[in-house]
């Protein structure tokens, strides 16, 4: 084997071209090559390299592998554990085939070495000068070469070193590469080199500005996506500072139409003012808001004055609403006539007082419609809190205005009448007395400025026509109380419901449920039976409301059975359209058991009778008085007793007959709360009725305070109680003397059948109760005597005697 012709073990390549001066690792795993590489290094560690022609070829022929190859050196060989072999070559020299041999096992190659001419010329220096600068700019252009190759291919002379090691950093097509590999003048080489090198780029910049294109596009529509966002929040931002500028606008227009005083109108303008500067959607933004739309939404221009008021309409309209009623219609015109004369609503504030349902909140709505004004109702129970008249001030969060500017807003003009519904109801407590901050309000010297915490500014009171209402007067602070005109409205009598039932509340029934007077007739008995069997009131609300319910199951049977059916409403049919009575009644002929006295109360209601339960039982001289009393009323309970006591002897009664009784009294309906000292008397006639075994009066009701020493002092409420006893069926009172001036004002139809025994002291009283002066008796007996009916039931309810 001569030095210039060596045979060496083939090693044919796939699709890699090695050239001299590459190291490059290979890996093996045709059974041939890997028996190639271990002849090669059981030997000199040489082999020869040579790419096949077509990469695909798994068992190549020697025509198919290229005869110019490299010679190359074995540096590291290693297994894999997947069989196949990693092995690090250096390429040495180019060669040549001149010989195949086949052993079976491998190809075994004669090569003939190809010498390399190492002249350097000036024209070779210029080459690698061109190809030197354009291999920087390819390296520049091709991120996959590191940049380190420039400078370890700078410092090389040798132009066919030089060629094949740039070459060898370089990535292109193995035929190529080949074809460089089978150039063997250098110069050549480097022309051959320089035309690849120059193509490639052109390829890469190409492979760029693709690129680059590309990615500009994707960057543009990411761009644009961008912007149309922005675009669009902005949009957003601009509108909505468009909408707050229309409101803006908007506001300035309201202002100017909202006819404000001038002082106030500056304020407003100022606050408009400041608002612009705010944020818009921001909380501070919506409370100026808020607070400047509330001047505009209130009423300031003056209403017309009280001289416009006709006094003849405003009758007719009081008439036209209202079933009796007289007197507090007098008054009412009275007032409205006062009005007129003076031209201004100063003067006192009308308060109508009386039990519910007996048409206090209508009247207000009638004067409203006498006088032409708009009517505003405000209730006023359960307020405990100033706040709550005067507004909260605008510091709070939400706060508002006080119900008397947030009536005046509801009103929309400057003199409504202005109904302050249940100023009886109003308490005080730590937060503040309502009804000082109400004071101004009804004081006609302040109310021209009345100062709500949350408007800050005055506001003028002074042209509305206050009313109140009230179902009790004892409760409505002094202060207050002095500033009305208080009109009494008391319940009604029986006549009088009929005559309201018939003129008013049947009517406006019936047009309220769609039927015509043809569809449903009232007979008298069938509504005396509504009011006794049905209802128990001093007004006539749950009369309403009993009517209604006939009149809902009218309709039912008018819709079933066509426009013509007709219902008469009869005592006996009742049952059927209000089900069973919800009061019972008891025959007023009938005997009071022994120890039961007829009492009378006045309650919030209106009038009521009062059981009144005494029992004796064999004890200690206690005395129980149960049905849940208040203080006051036990108290009385025990000044009866102590009474009752003092005058034994003249009962016929041993003088210690307290030591071994004692004395239980009781008051039904045992949960109803009640107080009040005018059950005194009352209480003592049923302990004597008991101790002396003796029945008392069925036909008589009492009241009055007694003292210990046996006075009986005024009461409250005649009227109501007169009321009470009438609807009652019992027309006998026994009284305190001192209330004979109330009598007059019991209606007269009322008066004339009612019969009054007016007393001054408790053996009176005693002498009226059991029809006679009192001797002791020892059998059971009942004086009865013909009456009225009446009954002993009781609508349930807080009961106060005075
Ligand atoms: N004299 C009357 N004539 C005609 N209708 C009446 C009369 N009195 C009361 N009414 C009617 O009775 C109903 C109840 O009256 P209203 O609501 O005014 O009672 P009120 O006195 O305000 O009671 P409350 O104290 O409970 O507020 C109304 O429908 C009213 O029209
Ligand atoms: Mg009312």
């Amino acid at each position: 084997m001569s030095p210039d012709h060596p045979l060496l073990p083939l090693l044919p390549l796939r699709d890699i071209v090695v050239f001299p001066f590459m190291v490059i690792p290979l890996f093996v795993g045709r059974d041939k090559s890997v028996r190639a590489l271990e002849k090669s290094m059981a030997e000199q560690k040489n082999i020869f390299l040579s790419a096949q022609r077509n990469p695909d070829n798994n068992d190549p022929a020697p025509k198919d592998i290229y005869e110019t190859g490299t010679i190359a050196n074995i540096l590291q060989i290693l297994k894999l554990t997947d069989g196949t072999i990693k092995v690090l070559v250096e390429g040495l020299q180019r060669g040549h085939i001149i010989n195949f041999s086949d052993n079976n096992d491998f190809y075994q190659v004669k090569i003939e070495r190809i010498q390399e001419n190492e002249q350097i010329t000036p024209d070779l220096k210029a080459l690698m000068r061109s190809v030197g600068s354009a291999f920087e700019q390819y390296v520049k252009l091709n991120q996959k070469i590191p940049l380190e190759a420039v400078s370890a291919t700078a410092n090389i002379i040798e132009p066919h070193r030089y060629a094949d090691t740039i070459a060898a950093y370089m990535v292109f097509q193995s035929n190529d590469k080949q074809a460089l590999l089978e150039t063997f003048n250098p110069g050549d080489r480097l022309d051959k080199l320089f035309g690849i090198l120059k193509s490639e780029m052109e390829i890469l910049k190409i492979e760029k500005r693709v690129h680059g294109r590309v990615r500009k596009q994707m960057e543009h529509s990411q761009k644009e996506f961008y912007l149309n966002e922005q675009l669009k929040a902005i949009q957003k931002e601009l509108g909505k500072r468009d909408e707050f500028k229309t409101d803006i606008y908007e506001l300035t227009e309201k202002i100017k139409k909202a006819g404000l005083p001038k002082d106030i109108h500056q304020k407003i303008t100022k606050e408009l003012k400041r608002l612009e500067r705010m944020q818009p959607m921001s909380a501070e933004a919506s409370v100026a808001h808020t607070y400047i739309e509330w001047f505009i939404d209130l009423p300031w221009k003056k209403g017309k004055g009280a001289e416009k008021i006709k006094i003849s309409d405003a009758q007719k309209v009081l008439d036209k609403d209202h079933y009796g009623l007289e007197k507090v219609k007098e008054r009412i015109i009275e007032h409205l006539a006062v009005l007129k004369l003076v031209k201004k609503i100063k003067g006192p504030i009308l308060c109508l007082v009386g039990p519910p349902g007996v048409g206090k909140t209508s009247l207000g709505q009638s004067i409203a419609k006498a006088t032409g004004k708009k009517f505003v109702r405000v209730s006023l129970g359960g307020v405990r809190d100033e706040a709550e008249i005067r507004g909260h001030r605008r510091t709070y969060i939400s706060a508002l205005p006080g119900k008397i500017i947030q009536g005046m807003k509801k009103a929309g003009t400057m003199d409504p009448v202005f109904m302050l519904d249940e100023v009886d109801k109003m308490n005080a407590d730590f937060r503040g007395d309502p009804s000082s901050a109400l004071l101004e309000v009804l004081d006609p010297e302040q109310n021209f400025n009345f100062n709500d915490h949350y408007l800050e500014v005055d506001y003028d009171l002074s042209q509305v026509l206050f009313i109140c209402t009230a179902n009790v007067l004892h409760t409505i602070p002094q202060p207050l109380l002095d500033r009305m005109e208080v009109i009494r409205l008391n319940g009604y009598t029986d006549d009088e419901k009929q005559g309201i039932a018939k003129k008013f509340l049947i009517p406006k029934k019936i047009k309220e449920h769609g039927l015509t007077k043809s569809n449903v007739k009232f007979t008298k008995e069938s509504l005396d039976r509504i009011l006794h069997d049905y209802t128990r009131e001093a007004g006539v609300r749950n009369l309403e409301r009993e009517i209604a319910t006939i009149c809902r199951k009218v309709a039912k049977n008018v819709v079933d059975n066509g426009k013509k059916y007709s219902a008469k409403i009869e005592a006996k049919t009742l049952n059927d359209y209000l089900g069973v009575p919800k009061y019972q009644r008891r025959p007023v002929n009938e005997p009071l058991p022994i120890g039961v006295a007829t009492g009378l109360a006045w309650t919030e209601v209106g009038g009521e009778l009062l059981s009144i339960e005494a029992s004796i039982l064999s004890g200690s001289g206690k005395l129980s008085p149960t049905g849940k009393l208040g203080d006051v009323m036990k108290e009385s309970a025990h000044a009866a007793l102590s009474y009752v006591r003092s005058r034994a002897i003249e009962f016929g009664l041993k003088k210690d007959f307290y030591q071994k009784t004692d004395i239980h009294i009781h008051i039904p309906e045992g949960a109803v709360p009640k107080d009040g000292p005018s059950a005194g008397i009352t209480m003592a006639v049923a302990m004597v009725s008991a101790l002396t075994n003796t029945p008392l009066c069925h036909d008589m009701a009492m009241t009055g305070e007694l003292t210990l020493s046996g006075r009986v002092l005024p009461i409250g409420g005649l009227k109501e109680k007169t009321l009470a006893a009438y609807r009652g069926g019992i027309f006998k009172i026994i009284l305190p003397k001192d209330n004979e001036k109330d009598i007059p004002e019991i209606p007269d139809k009322i008066r004339k059948e009612m019969k009054f025994y007016p007393v001054t002291n408790m053996d009176e009283a005693i002498k009226e109760a059991f029809g006679r002066k009192l001797k002791p008796r020892k059998k059971k007996s009942a004086k009865t005597k013909a009456g009225n009916k009446r009954s002993t039931s009781r609508r349930p309810s807080a009961t106060t005697l005075n």
